[in-house]
């Protein structure tokens, strides 16, 4: 083996640069060669890429984003798209890939290594929903800028007796609600596991009479009544995603009119995403990056780098995708104690 391929696919997430970093770093220790594929399974299908020498990694660990690009493309939603991708090996120049990202690049992973390419994997989401793995590049950063935000909104609510209800990314798991909700001090958490009742969130502003309250809202949240999740247009990704938001919407205005209580709708978004990277994704970043290199030195494809406690292991790709990990009962019990 003597050139490795990376690419960054799905939403982007701080820590990524952090990982890059790690990989170009350990692979020329080892007297490999990286190129960089752009905007990620896009990129390999189009054979788009650059070279990474560690001079051009210096100090990314710092930087937000992913300096590769990234593009929601999924080779096999494309007629040929898969061998399209293994031929491409070829044209960019690369003996083996690591592909890093949630749930749909790492799917796209485990089914080309499946087909015989010598690809592993490394996760990232801010959502943290990975199976397979305690953590994932972006979790940490993501929910700090949450927690913030919403620290921020207790103040200003608080002025003013109002209800701030703040929606936090996170489409199927509501880890990063659930835990800057719990960090924050939020009065109601709302996930989209648990469906809820939208006079029972009234009854809460209620009881904390003519104080303020402030309630956090997973995106994919949705009220028992609804059924459906709550979305911007019908349009689906190649991954089969909508486009969620407006709960926060949606309920503000519910909660105005059930309670006469004023009340606000702010939605965290991308910032989310945009983060600098904390120091523990930082960490997480780095460790992984050199272990996905070492997967590949071993010949261990098919296989991703998978935090476990406070160590770096592997497992198969396909343990990480499939079922998305989300939040248990016990873990939102927890979260209800402080509700009101
Ligand atoms: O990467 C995960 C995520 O941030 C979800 O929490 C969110 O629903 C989605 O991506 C947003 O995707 P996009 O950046 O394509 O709007």
């Amino acid at each position: 083996m003597k050139t490795i391929g990376v690419l960054t696919g799905g939403g982007d997430a701080p820590g990524l640069n952090a990982a890059i970093r790690a990989i170009v770093i350990t692979a020329e220790k080892h007297g490999l060669k990286v190129k960089g594929i752009l905007d990620g399974w896009g990129g390999m299908l189009e054979g788009r890429c650059r070279d990474l020498t560690s001079e051009d990694v210096e100090d990314m660990h710092k930087v937000p984003g992913t300096m590769l690009g990234s593009v929601r493309k999924n080779p096999f939603k494309i007629d040929g798209g898969p061998e399209k991708v293994k031929e491409n090996f070829k044209k960019v120049g690369i003996d083996a890939l690591i592909a890093m990202g949630g749930e749909d690049t790492l799917g796209v992973a485990a089914k080309l290594a499946d087909m015989g390419a010598k690809v592993v994997g490394a996760p990232k989401t801010i959502d943290g929903d990975l199976s397979a793995t305690d953590y994932t590049m972006g979790f940490d950063t993501g929910v700090g800028v949450a927690t913030e935000a919403i620290d921020r909104v207790h103040a200003t609510m608080r002025s003013h007796h109002r209800v701030g209800v703040v929606e936090v990314m996170g489409r199927h798991a509501g880890w990063m609600t659930l835990v800057s909700g719990i960090a924050s001090g939020a009065h109601c958490i709302l996930l989209p596991e648990f469906p809820f009742e939208v006079d029972e969130v009234c009854g809460i502003v209620k009881k904390r009479k003519g104080k303020h309250t402030v309630i956090a809202v997973a995106e994919g949240a949705k009220p028992k009544s609804m059924g459906e999740l709550v979305t911007k247009d019908s349009e689906k990704d190649e991954f089969g995603h909508v486009k969620l938001g407006g709960i926060a919407d949606i309920l503000a205005k519910e909660i105005e009119e059930r309670t006469g209580v004023t009340s606000r709708a702010i939605v965290l978004g991308h910032t989310q995403r945009g983060g600098i990277p904390t120091a523990r994704d930082r960490l997480l970043g780095t460790k992984l990056g050199v272990k996905v290199v070492e997967l590949l030195l071993d010949g261990e494809y098919g296989k991703m780098a998978s935090v476990k406690g406070n160590g770096v292991v592997s497992v198969p790709l396909k343990d990480a995708v499939g079922v998305l990990r989300t939040v248990p009962k016990e873990e939102y019990e927890l979260a209800k104690l402080f509700f009101g």
